[in-house]
This record gives structure tokens, C-alpha cells and sequence, in this order.
């Protein structure tokens, strides 16, 4: 989402004509986009702040710092007025006023702050510019905002309200990515299945995407399993170019926990809409997020979630250690009451599970054909290229006279815990 974000920031700067710079120690102005989620996040941030008001003290004192996004929208006035660290703050509805506030920080030399949320702001109209872009994948955002409250989630205080973005705006963008060459679109929202255009819903924006071009891939995130329809899934199974994969953040595998949680299921509901999906596309891959070390949970909470995730077998998931937000409902209903070691432990304990089943479950892919979207160079060789099957698993493969771009069958041949490893068997310009 911030990636996404700072597209849309890019776009603005540029149109009020600043150029981009790769290098922040040649930058005149260096904004840092930040996540609020969980407390480490905030500390890296803080962490790069010092780093540049270190440069800025000792070699640039016209260097101008700026914090956008979630963690300037939780702060607000405090990095500026407690902490002196920045010269601008701006939340996530305030990028179009981003060039106004630059300009006003020059003339006056005060800093300068806006982090009004708003209930319309989708940046529609703004073409992204997607200065780090592999050229063959592309976010595009569909939504904004978040009103599902959550009890561990900073989201909805710091990017506010729902609110869909114009689906001929979406549609119209998918189509120059297509053109201009990208073959994979994630559309992006913090609950995409609350999308809503007039009559257009979210399982109808999925599949008018779908439509630009059999050739280009759809994916989305984040999807929020009490919302997750038949029609959707549907659109999965009829369209081929929406992609067999879905993220479904479970969260936890206990009912308590989840009601606690706030979010609207039980562990037997998230597994009878797990049962369906499966029905309906029995290929699926799925991934999620899980959280370690929520308020009160007990042992046997936890081992809920451990034989939760033993009976699905999510292909991938990330996984946290909670950590409270101020102003959330769980940090002020609940004691953050599981001991920093215990949480740690609960943790260590999920990740060497999931470790060991995406490990299996690659393992029953060797042998097996995926048709892969070629991505471009490997992280570690020039020589092989790397690419990801429909259903969102990573491949490398020997480079051949392949092009980024292209769509190759490959033979799975070997797999780590997080990467399958193939032999080319066929190369195509199509899906
Ligand atoms: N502590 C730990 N993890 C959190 N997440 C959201 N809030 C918190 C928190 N306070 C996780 C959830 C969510 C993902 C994006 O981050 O699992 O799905
Ligand atoms: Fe946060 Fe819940 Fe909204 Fe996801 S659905 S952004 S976890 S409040």
C-alpha cells in the first residue's frame, strides 16, 4: 500500500515539477513514507529519521525531511512540536497538498503540517509514476480507508474511512499498464471486498479487469474473510487470468481470540468459507496473517491456531508478535497481558509450523507444470530468471532466450521452504 502510495506522491512532485532522485544523499527534499502497524515499524522509521537529521545537521541544512502517511497521520503535530525532527508532516488524504506545504516550508521556514483525512479522497485521476517498477507488475489502488475497527488495528484511525476509487478510472488504468507493457496487476485496498461504484462491487471490478486482456494477470489483496463471497470466487474460477491465489488473513484460530479480536467470525466460519473456496476452485493457493500473543490468549488458545493451521495448510503467511497500538480498542478493553518471551515462543512455534508446511506443499509441486510470468533477473544470478506461477509461488529457472514479460511453462524441479526452483519447457508471449 505505501508503495503504492508513494507512486501516487511521485505523480503529484512531478507535476508540480520536482525530479526524482534514486540517491536521498543528492536529495534536496526526502520524504519518508511510513506504516504505523506495529511498534517496530514506527522505531525503523524513527530510526532513518535520525539518519537524515544527522546529514541534514552536519552536511545539508537546506535539506528539507518530511513523514507521510500512517505514522505522521498517528503522531501528527508531535514530530513536529515535541520531537523537532521533521520539517513536514502529512497524512494519507493530503498528497495533492504536498507541493502547496513544500513551497510554504521554503518561503517561511516553519514547518508545516496537514493530516486531514478525508471521506472522498481516492486520488483517482493521478497517474502513479512508478519510478521502482519491474516494468511487468503494477499495483493499482481501488480503495482507501478502513471501517471494520479491529480491536489490534491503528488502520482505521490512521487512514479513516472507506471509500472506492471510480472503476472506469481503474479499468482505464489497468488498460495503459496493459498497453505500456505490464502483464500483472494487483489491485490494492486495505478491504477490497468492500468495494462498491453504484452497482459495480468488487467481484464485478475483478472480473471488468480481467477483461482488458487474457494476457494480464489479476490479482488483489487485502481480502477480509467475512466478506468474502461465492461470486468472487466464482470470478476465480471462470476467469483464467484472475489469479488461483488469495490472501485470507485469518488472524487467529480460536473463536474467543476472534471475537476479542473484533473481527466479525468464527474459526468454523473461516473454515467452512475455506471448504467452499476449494469447492468452488480446487487448485487454490492461499496465504495469511496470523498474530501471535493477543491480549489473554492462553496455551490452549494458541494451540488453536497452531491445529488451525496444521488442517488448512496455507501455502504462506506472515506472522506477527501483537503488538499494542495506543487508541485501539484492545489497548483500551484489554491487558497486553502475554509476557514479551511467551509471545516470542508462541511465535517461534507458528513460523517453524508454516515453515515446514509451504515446504511440503512445494514439494508436491516438483514435477508439476506452472504456466510463470517472467519477472527478469534473479536476486542472486544474472543467468537465471525468476518469475511466479499463477498461484503467487516464486520460481527460478535457467534464462534461456526468455523475455521479461513473457509467459514460460516451467517444470518444478526442487523447492525450499520458499522458492521452487524449474526447467523451462515452453515459452509464450500469452497466458
Ligand atoms: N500487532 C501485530 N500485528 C498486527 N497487524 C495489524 N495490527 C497489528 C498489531 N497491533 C497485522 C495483522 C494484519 C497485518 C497487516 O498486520 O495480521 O492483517
Ligand atoms: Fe486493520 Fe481489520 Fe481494517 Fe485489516 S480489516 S486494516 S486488520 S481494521
Amino acid at each position: 500500500m505505501n508503495v503504492s502510495d508513494s507512486e501516487i506522491v511521485a505523480s503529484v512532485l512531478k507535476n508540480a515539477g520536482y525530479g526524482l532522485t534514486h540517491d536521498p544523499l543528492v536529495a534536496d527534499v526526502v520524504l519518508i513514507n511510513t506504516c504505523a502497524i506495529r511498534e517496530n515499524a514506527e522505531q525503523r522509521v524513527r530510526r532513518r529519521l535520525e539518519f537524515f537529521r544527522s546529514r541534514k545537521r552536519k552536511h545539508n541544512p537546506d535539506l528539507r525531511i518530511g513523514v507521510l502517511g500512517c505514522m505522521a497521520e498517528r503522531l501528527r503535530g508531535k514530530l513536529l512540536e515535541q520531537e523537532r525532527l521533521v520539517d513536514l508532516v502529512i497524512g494519507p488524504d493530503a498528497y495533492r497538498d504536498l507541493p502547496r506545504l513544500l513551497k510554504q516550508v521554503e518561503t517561511t521556514g516553519q514547518s508545516a503540517v496537514n493530516v486531514e483525512l478525508s471521506r472522498e479522497e481516492t486520488y483517482a485521476e493521478i497517474a502513479p509514476v512508478r519510478y521502482d517498477s519491474n516494468g511487468i507488475s503494477a499495483f493499482v489502488s481501488i480503495m482507501r480507508g478502513c471501517d471494520n475497527m479491529c480491536a489490534f488495528c491503528v488502520v482505521p484511525f490512521t487512514r479513516g474511512r472507506e471509500r472506492s476509487r471510480n472503476a472506469g478510472t481503474i479499468v482505464r488504468e489497468c488498460q495503459d499498464l496493459f498497453d505500456a507493457g505490464y502483464r500483472e496487476i494487483t489491485l490494492l485496498g486495505q478491504n477490497v471486498n468492500s468495494y462498491v461504484d453504484g452497482p459495480i462491487d468488487f467481484p464485478t471490478l475483478v472480473d471488468r479487469v480481467s477483461l482488458v486482456s487474457p494476457d494480464l494477470r489479476i490479482r488483489y489483496s487485502t481480502s477480509h474473510p467475512k466478506d468474502c463471497s461465492e461470486a468472487l470466487l466464482h470470478v476465480h474460477l471462470e476467469r483464467p487470468n484472475v489469479c488461483n491465489f488469495i490472501h485470507l488473513p485469518v488472524q487467529h484460530g480460536n473463536s474467543d481470540v476472534l471475537k476479542r479480536m473484533r473481527r466479525g467470525y468464527t474459526s468454523e466460519d473461516y473454515r467452512e468459507l475455506i471448504k467452499r473456496a476449494r469447492r468452488i476452485c480446487p487448485d487454490l493457493s492461499l496465504s495469511t496473517d496470523i498474530i501471535a500473543g493477543f491480549c489473554e490468549e492462553t496455551d490452549a488458545e494458541h494451540q488453536d491456531t497452531l491445529n488451525l493451521m496444521s488442517e488448512i495448510e496455507y501455502d504462506h503467511a506472515f506472522m506477527f508478535m501483537y503488538s499494542e497500538r495506543p487508541d485501539t480498542y484492545a489497548a483500551r478493553k484489554f491487558q497486553d497481558d502475554v509476557p514479551p518471551e511467551v509471545k516470542k515462543q508462541r511465535l517461534s512455534e507458528i513460523i517453524e509450523l508454516q515453515n515446514s508446511i509451504s515446504l511440503k506443499k512445494n514439494r508436491q509441486q516438483i514435477g508439476n507444470i506452472h504456466t510463470v510470468l517472467v519477472e527478469g533477473p534473479s536476486k542472486r544470478s544474472d543467468a537465471q530468471f525468476c518469475g511466479r506461477t499463477d498461484t503467487n509461488k516464486m520460481v527460478i529457472f535457467d534464462r534461456e532466450m526468455l523475455q521479461p514479460g513473457s509467459y514460460a511453462q516451467v517444470e518444478i524441479t526442487d523447492c525450499t521452504s520458499a522458492t521452487l526452483f524449474g526447467t523451462v519447457r515452453e515459452s509464450s508471449t500469452h497466458f
